[in-house]
């Protein structure tokens, strides 16, 4: 596995693998790379025959009291991780090769209604800074297809919808959250927990599953349910962002006929601000 850090080495690479005929997969990243980024490396590398990967801390997406100078560089780890999972090729660049003219002047993405609300509203401006580094690292590599979490719900969903309404020619595949054994989403973020709050955090998926359970036994009163699981999890230590029933193609509020679900949290544990969301599709079998 090769590492570029510029744009010329980057298209050069892409270009080479292409002319061999191959189908580009891309897996963009922050670093500090755990198994649940793995899976997406491992599900672009079964989709496609090159597999590119990007880290870059994007400072576009983090607000000015968040968590962008302590978020975790370790670059040499998640090299040998991308090499172990079947990356070809990792696109690291300095935040000077994506935004050379700085980041006041910067062309920006945005994505309406999908962006707002949720994540949107506890953090102005985030998905714009995720839509526009997004496309431009799509305008870098010209994938054929990228891979995404299913952790960063919202994330996809305005991923999905800016592919849309672009007309960029990718296919965008979403892969199922990885957890720890008692539950809990893996993410970078897990790392700045004590020992105690790690004790706490798989609260949360243990109340999404709640909420699901008694949504499959036919409650429909998404208030109560939102009630008494926000008790639960302010009673294990959290101070809650959002807990939120929302239709799962297009997150505006769940009614009680909608049958694609999802159920979304953010919760801080400290200073450490937590995801995660269960989909419900009531048509599916389990
Ligand atoms: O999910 C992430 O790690 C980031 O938001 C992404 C998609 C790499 C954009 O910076």
């Amino acid at each position: 596995m090769n590492t570029v850090k510029t744009v010329l080495e980057l298209r050069a690479a892409v270009a080479r693998a292409r002319s061999e005929g191959k189908r580009i997969g891309f897996v963009p990243t922050m670093g500090n790379l755990h198994s649940g980024h793995a899976a997406l490396v491992t599900k672009a590398a079964q989709r496609a025959d090159f597999v590119v990967a990007s880290i870059f801390v994007n400072p576009l997406q983090f607000g000015a009291n968040e968590d962008l100078d302590k978020y975790p560089r370790t670059l040499a780890a998640d090299q040998e991780k991308l090499l172990e999972a079947g990356c070809n090729l990792l696109f690291a660049p300095s935040v000077e090769e994506m935004y050379p003219g700085g980041m006041s002047g910067q062309t920006r993405v945005s994505v309406p209604q999908l962006s707002e609300g949720l994540c949107g509203a506890s953090r102005p401006g985030h998905f714009e800074g995720v839509a526009t580094v997004v496309s431009k690292l799509f305008n870098m590599v010209q994938p054929d297809l990228a891979v995404f979490g299913q952790k960063d719900f919202q994330q996809l969903a305005v991923i999905r919808q800016l592919v849309h309404d672009l007309n960029m020619p990718i296919q965008i595949i979403g892969e199922p959250t990885v957890r720890a054994n008692d539950g809990l989403a893996l993410s970078s973020r897990n790392g700045f927990l004590s020992e105690e709050q790690r004790a706490k955090a798989p609260t949360l998926y243990r109340s999404l599953k709640q909420i699901a359970d008694a949504i499959e036994q036919g409650e429909r009163d998404y208030p109560k349910l939102l009630a008494e699981q926000n008790r639960q999890i302010e009673s294990a230590g959290f101070r809650g962002d959002y807990l939120e029933i929302r239709h799962a193609l297009t997150l505006r509020p769940a009614t009680p006929e909608d049958r694609d679900l999802v159920i979304l949290v953010a919760a801080f544990l400290g200073t450490t601000r937590l995801i995660d969301n269960l989909h419900l599709n009531l048509d599916s079998p389990a």
